[in-house]
């Protein structure tokens, strides 16, 4: 049942008001705060902590969110946990990092079917018969994977890091999945020769490199491109990176107008750490980071299911490949 509004809503949660009033149409705002007031009663009873991906609506990683970040600050984040229960606003793959990584956390995500084409485009099975067609070379694998295709894995990465993880695994040769796209953008960086898979995100190989230089002649914007978009998009972009790298460059550079050709919610929550820079919006939806609502983050709250879980023997290997991926970002060898 939908909390009931209360007028002293706009008062107490004032300031939040009106940084939503600045993302989002005015009159949903006040269709969002009793959620709001509701999840941070049941965040308190129940010693949680919500942590939300950058591709995650306003409400929620304004609203709700304790932990914000990319699959990497995610990763790091649950590492470190020491809650007694994560909601895990994001999707599947993710929830399951955050459950390997905190063993002795209870993860929950909202939404059990919020899904990704990357993680969907191999299993286990795949990696285990590349192995055999390449004997001796190590498997580099994108978080963006199932637990089962991590615990085949020499090591994970992001799209943060992913050069960095080829480099520090010390082959000429290494296998590296799944996504075709970010695998072609690492190669160009790198003399390791990379052995590709063919999996992509549906969101970003939509984008075209018409469509980016149309956002720069219209509104004479700088481009920034997430890696996992195809390579004639890349090749326009003035930036490539990461979630969190783009919130670097952007840092740097501070463009008087940019064009973040990624997923839409990314935009809107940069935007209020760059007031003075015009975000124009050439985005798409992840249908699956949609999935993820105020009303299921508190229903999951309120009955704490779904609930994450990976069978300890998967666990115990994919835990070795993500901490390989940890020590990396700590400059220790692996
Ligand atoms: P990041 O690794 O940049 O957070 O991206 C995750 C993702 O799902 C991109 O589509
Ligand atoms: Fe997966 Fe793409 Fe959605 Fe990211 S944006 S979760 S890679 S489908």
């Amino acid at each position: 049942m939908k909390p009931a509004w209360r007028d002293e809503l706009l008062t107490e949660y004032a300031g939040l008001a009106d940084k939503l009033e600045r993302l989002l149409p005015c009159l949903e705002v006040p269709m969002h705060l009793p959620w709001i007031d509701a999840i941070q009663a049941l965040k308190r009873e129940r010693g949680a902590v919500v942590m939300a991906h950058s591709y995650q609506s306003p409400e929620i990683f304004h609203g709700v969110a304790d932990v914000t970040g990319d699959s990497l600050a995610l990763a790091q984040a649950a590492a470190d946990c020491d809650a007694g229960v994560v909601v895990l606003c994001g999707v599947h793959f993710m929830a399951e990092t955050a459950k390997i990584l905190a063993p002795h956390v209870k993860v929950l995500i909202p939404d059990a079917l919020a899904g990704c084409s990357l993680a969907d485009s191999i299993t286990a099975a795949d990696v285990r018969m590349l192995r055999a067609r390449h004997p001796g070379a190590p498997v580099v694998t994108y978080v963006n994977t199932s637990a089962d295709v991590k615990a085949e894995s020499d090591a994970c990465c992001t799209s943060a890091n992913a050069v960095q993880v080829v480099e520090a695994m010390g082959a000429d040769k290494v296998i590296f999945l799944p996504d075709r796209y970010l695998g072609a953008h690492v190669a160009s960086q790198t003399d390791v020769q990379l052995v590709l898979w063919d999996g992509r995100c549906e969101v970003h190989e939509t984008f075209t490199a018409a469509q980016a230089r149309h956002a720069r002649e219209r509104f004479d914007a700088r481009l920034v491109a997430h890696p996992e978009c195809p390579p004639e998009v890349l090749a326009e972009a003035d930036f490539v990176g990461s979630t969190s790298a783009m919130g670097a460059w952007l840092e740097r550079e501070q463009p008087e107008r940019v064009a973040l050709i990624t997923e839409c919610s990314m935009a809107d929550n940069l935007r209020l750490r760059f007031p003075a820079t015009e975000f124009i919006k050439p985005c798409n939806l992840c249908p699956h980071m949609k999935r993820i609502t105020l009303p299921n983050i508190h229903a999951c709250l309120r009955d704490l299911v779904p609930e994450v879980t990976v069978p300890e023997d998967v666990a115990i290997r994919a835990r070795r490949a993500l901490e390989r991926m940890l020590a990396v970002g700590r400059g220790e060898r692996i």
